[in-house]
């Protein structure tokens, strides 16, 4: 039976559901406070049987690969599920066929959960535009992130 590693590896060689939604109906983003890695979810809603469900959903990272599994993972998982239902996913469930993540990478699951609630709960505020009215890329709201105060300093030899 494969470990978590090789499943992990099956689905980045692989990954679903990667890039912007141009016409994404909630967006949310997360950021770790233990790594500083970001990520971006966008989700499609439509309606069945009277209910909101999602019914796409879509991913861009700046984080470890194992975040980017879990997001791969969890935006197949949602895909018809109702709002109510993709509230209550736990980051385990979110994993799907990759199973519990080691405790090490427990953050990086919860990285995705947080994008996920983030959407769902309103979402993003306001991105922040350019001048041309274009909202703030990924890679902006990275580097629009406050500074740690950490200063790297070279060693000499
Ligand atoms: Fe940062 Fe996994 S190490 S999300």
């Amino acid at each position: 039976m494969d470990n978590f590693e090789d499943k992990s590896r099956e689905a980045l060689a692989n990954p679903q559901n990667v890039g912007e939604m141009e016409d994404a109906d909630a967006v949310g983003t997360a950021g770790s406070a233990d790594c500083g890695d970001m990520l971006r979810m966008w989700l499609k809603f439509s309606e069945k049987d009277g209910k909101k469900v999602i019914d796409r959903a879509s991913f861009q990272s700046f984080g470890c690969q194992t975040a980017i599994a879990v997001a791969s993972m969890a935006t197949e998982l949602l895909k018809g599920k109702s709002v109510e239902e993709a509230r209550r996913l736990s980051p385990d469930e979110l994993t799907g066929a990759l199973g519990p993540l080691p405790p090490m990478k427990i953050h990086c699951g919860q990285l995705v959960e947080g994008a996920l609630q983030s959407a769902l709960t309103g979402g993003d505020p306001a991105p922040p535009t350019d001048a041309a009215g274009s909202s703030a890329t990924l890679a902006q709201s990275m580097a629009q992130q406050p500074k740690s105060g950490i200063k790297i300093v070279p060693l000499d030899d």
